[in-house]
């Protein structure tokens, strides 16, 4: 009987060659390179290829690998018709869930071991999710869809899709960097959970839509959404430290704070908040961010001895505002980019796979009596 850790809090999962974490240290790699590095100079999709397949690309593999994304960035119109009867108040991440179960039927993968499969269906998912994304954005408030374009980057034409307008530069790199921050990290909850799934030799777009519905939630990249709604609840400045301290008194959780392994700053969190920085001293002050840094700084002086500091949720929502998303959105656009993680991980596992079947502690009853309908009591016989 092995010794019981909730959360499976350090209990390895899986080995793995993709990323490290050294949350004493705030070091994380992604193949051996250090995110800083990759942030500074490198793209969504050179990452997402050294993700996938444990190296750099040569230019020749990066221009393949980039516009056979680009050309798979159609969705059916079928796909199109099914976002259409979502509710327009529904959250984007359930329309995300079920558009990717729903692209598995169309392009069946059943054959996982397939190279073929494994790479055409690597590349129909990580080309899909932001049209998805987009047409959700668009559709649910009445506007009619905008078709991708194959001549724009990955970043670029997200944005495109949402406004019909090429954006400015500056922007749209926020963005790919954004999307290199958030495209793996571990064996964090949402990766887990794919890998559960994948274990079972399901098709590659049931293991992401497992995946999209744990990261949906408000202790994973729920959290981002979470961050810009209690800025907003804040309001000012002077409102920061009694909402911080009223908060934390009442046994609540500050968004975009603490981290299963980070004891330090989220590495990430700093590259975005130097990213924001750069931003808008480039288009302008926003109240929005100096708001977030108040926070910020108040959050580390009460939390700091627990060693909780601000996570890669907290300044990622105040940059997808700036690119006019809803914060409904935010954590849709964090899976558009750990799509690439949950693959590198799947195609990780098939090279020896083993199904996911953990243990329990049972700590119920046993030998127990059944007792007839006509014969039991109110509340007779209750479980606990
Ligand atoms: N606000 C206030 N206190 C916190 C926070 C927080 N955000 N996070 C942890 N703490 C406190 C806990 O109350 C606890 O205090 P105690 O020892 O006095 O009881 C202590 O720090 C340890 O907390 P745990 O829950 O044991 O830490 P765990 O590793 O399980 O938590 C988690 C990690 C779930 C992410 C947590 O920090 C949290 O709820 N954060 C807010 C949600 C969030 O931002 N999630 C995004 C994470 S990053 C990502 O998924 C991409």
């Amino acid at each position: 009987m092995h010794e019981f850790s909730p959360g499976l809090a350090g209990v390895p999962a899986a080995k793995s060659k993709i990323s490290f974490v050294d949350g004493q240290a705030g070091v994380l790699e992604y193949r051996g390179i250090r995110i800083e590095e990759l942030a500074h100079q490198s793209s969504f999709m050179e990452t997402s290829y050294l993700l996938l397949y444990a190296r750099l690309p040569t230019e020749a593999e990066l221009d393949k690998f980039s516009a056979d994304v680009s050309h798979h960035r159609r969705i059916k119109y079928r796909i199109t018709d099914l976002i259409k009867c979502l509710p327009e108040h529904g959250h984007p991440m359930d329309a995300l869930q079920a558009a990717v179960a729903a692209l598995g039927m169309f392009y069946p993968a059943r054959n996982v071991l397939d190279p073929e499969v494994q790479y055409w269906s690597t590349v129909r998912l990580i080309a899909k999710v932001p049209t998805i994304v987009a047409a959700y954005y668009r559709l649910r408030r009445g506007d009619e869809q905008i078709q991708p374009r194959d001549d724009l980057n990955h970043a670029n034409n997200f944005l495109y899709m949402l406004t019909g307008k090429v954006p400015d530069p500056l922007i749209a790199k926020a963005l790919d960097t954004c999307l290199i921050l958030h495209a793996e990290h571990t064996m964090n909850a949402s990766t887990f959970s794919g890998l559960v799934t994948a274990s079972t030799l399901a098709d590659p777009y049931t293991v992401v839509s497992s995946a999209i519905g744990t990261l949906k939630g408000p202790l994973h990249g729920g959290a981002t959404e979470e961050v810009v709604e209690m800025l907003q609840e804040i309001g000012s400045l002077e409102h920061v430290r009694p909402y911080l301290e009223k908060k934390l008194a009442a046994k609540q959780r500050l968004m975009g704070f603490g981290h299963r392994i980070y004891k330090v700053k989220d590495p990430r969190a700093i590259i975005l908040q130097g990213l924001a920085r750069q931003l808008f001293a480039y288009y302008g002050r926003s109240a929005l961010f100096e708001l977030a840094e108040e926070v910020e700084r108040g959050g580390e002086e009460l939390l700091r001895h627990k060693g909780v500091h601000a996570n890669v949720d907290f300044y990622s929502g105040v940059l997808y505002k700036t690119m006019g998303l809803d914060p409904d959105f935010f954590p849709a656009v964090f899976a558009m980019a750990r799509v690439t993680g949950w693959l590198a991980h799947w195609l990780e596992q098939l090279k020896d796979n083993k199904l996911f079947r953990p243990d329990q502690i049972y700590e119920g009853i046993h030998g127990r009596p059944y007792v007839p309908l006509a014969r039991r009591g109110v509340g007779e016989d209750a479980l606990e």
